[in-house]
C-alpha cells in the first residue's frame, strides 16, 4: 500500500527524476524486483494474492513512467523549436590551411614589380634547348647543356632537337620577345629545375622570379633603380646594396647584386657565410645577340634582365635555414606562416 502511494506521490518533472522514478520502481533492482524475489519464501497459499497486488504495482510504475516520459520528450522537443539558432555564436573552429611561405613571397613581389608596371608572364617547364640556351646566347659547349646539370628529358647529338626541365625562368623572356614588339615590361615567376645534389642549401627544384625591361633607351642605371625599389621594398629602408660584377651568357654587361645580411645584420653568420653580405639575385644589360636571337632591333631598343631565387629571398624574411622545409610538407613548419598575407 505504501509503495502504491508513493508511486502516485513520485514527481517527475524532469528527465533525472524519471530516470531516478525508473532506478526505484522499474530496473530490475527496485523495490517491486525485490519483492518479486521475496515471494519465493512467503508460504504458498499467499503467493497468488501477493502476486497480483505486486503486478498491480508494476504496471502502476510502467504507466507512470511511459507517461512521463512522452511529456518530458514533448517539453524538450518545444523547448528547442522555442530557442532557435542563435546566430550570434562563434562558428565551430575550421581548420584553416595556411599559404605556403613561397607563394606568400612570390606574391609581393609580383605586387612591387606590379607597381612599377610589371606585367606576369608564364611559360613552360618542359623547355627546348632554343628557349633554354641557343637563344640566350649560350655558347655550343656550355656546360650547363651538360647532363650533370640540366635534367634532360630528350639528349640527341644535334642540341636543337633536345628537352629538358628549364633551369631558368629564362626562357619565358625569350617567349615574349619572340612575340611581343617592345615596350616589354614583364617579370616571370615558375618553377626551375637543376641536376643538384638536395641538401639544406641546394634542390633539385626552386622557384624563381626572372625580369625583363626592353624599350629605347633603358640604361644600367635604370636596371638599378628598379632593382634598389625592389629590395627597399621587400627588406626594408635599413638594408645595404652592392653590385659585383658577373658574367652571363645572355647579358652584357652582368652584375650580382648582395644585400646586406638580414640575420646577423652585418656581424657575420652562417647564412651569409660570415661576409655580412647575401647574393639575391643575377642582372645585367641584355646582350643584343639575344635581342636579335628574338627579332628585336638591337639598334633600337636596349633592355635589362634579372633573376632572382624565390626560396634565398623567403630564407632571409623568415630565417628558414633549410631547403628542404619548403617541400616537405611538415604541418609544424607551414603553420607559422598562417595568417600572414
Ligand atoms: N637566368 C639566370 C639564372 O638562372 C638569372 C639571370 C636572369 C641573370 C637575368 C641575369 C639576368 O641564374
Amino acid at each position: 500500500k505504501d509503495i502504491r502511494q508513493q508511486i502516485e506521490d513520485a514527481q517527475i518533472d524532469s528527465a533525472d527524476q524519471l530516470e531516478q522514478f525508473r532506478m526505484a520502481y522499474i530496473s530490475r533492482k527496485s523495490v517491486i524486483a525485490e519483492l518479486f524475489e521475496g515471494m519465493k519464501t512467503i508460504p504458498a497459499e499467499d503467493r497468488r494474492a501477493m502476486g497480483a497486488e505486486l503486478n498491480t504495482l508494476k504496471n502502476l510504475a510502467e504507466n507512470k513512467f511511459k507517461e512521463k516520459q512522452a511529456w518530458i520528450e514533448e517539453q524538450s522537443l518545444s523547448a528547442q523549436q522555442a530557442a532557435p539558432v542563435d546566430l550570434t555564436l562563434p562558428v565551430y573552429p575550421n581548420e584553416l590551411g595556411s599559404v605556403h611561405p613561397l607563394t606568400l613571397v612570390r606574391n609581393r613581389i609580383i605586387e612591387i614589380f606590379g607597381r612599377m608596371g610589371f606585367a606576369v608572364a608564364d611559360g613552360p617547364e618542359i623547355e627546348d634547348d632554343w628557349h633554354n640556351f641557343a637563344a640566350l646566347n649560350f655558347a655550343e659547349n656550355h656546360p650547363a647543356r651538360e647532363m650533370q646539370d640540366t635534367f634532360f628529358i630528350r639528349k640527341t647529338d644535334n642540341p636543337a632537337d633536345d628537352l629538358l626541365l628549364r633551369t631558368h625562368t629564362s626562357g619565358v623572356q625569350v617567349r615574349l620577345m619572340e612575340k611581343q614588339k617592345p615596350p616589354i615590361r614583364a617579370i616571370m615567376p615558375g618553377r626551375v629545375y637543376r641536376n643538384e645534389a638536395i641538401s639544406a642549401r641546394a634542390h633539385c627544384f626552386f622557384h624563381q622570379v626572372e625580369g625583363l625591361y626592353i624599350d629605347t633607351n633603358v640604361s644600367f642605371r635604370d636596371l638599378k633603380n628598379t632593382l634598389y625599389y625592389f629590395v627597399k621594398e621587400m627588406f626594408g629602408n635599413d638594408v645595404k646594396v652592392r653590385f659585383r660584377a658577373s658574367y652571363f651568357p645572355f647579358t652584357e654587361p652582368s652584375a650580382e647584386m648582395d644585400i646586406s645580411c638580414l640575420i646577423c645584420k652585418g656581424d657575420g653568420c652562417q647564412m651569409c657565410k660570415h661576409t655580412g653580405w647575401v647574393e639575391i639575385l643575377g642582372s645585367g644589360m641584355v646582350d643584343p645577340n639575344v635581342l636579335t636571337n628574338c627579332g628585336i632591333d638591337a639598334e633600337k631598343y636596349t633592355g635589362f634582365a634579372f633573376g632572382m631565387g624565390i626560396e634565398r629571398i623567403t630564407n632571409l624574411l623568415y630565417q628558414v635555414r633549410d631547403l628542404r622545409l619548403f617541400s616537405e610538407n611538415d604541418i609544424r613548419f607551414l603553420r607559422q606562416f598562417g595568417g600572414i598575407s
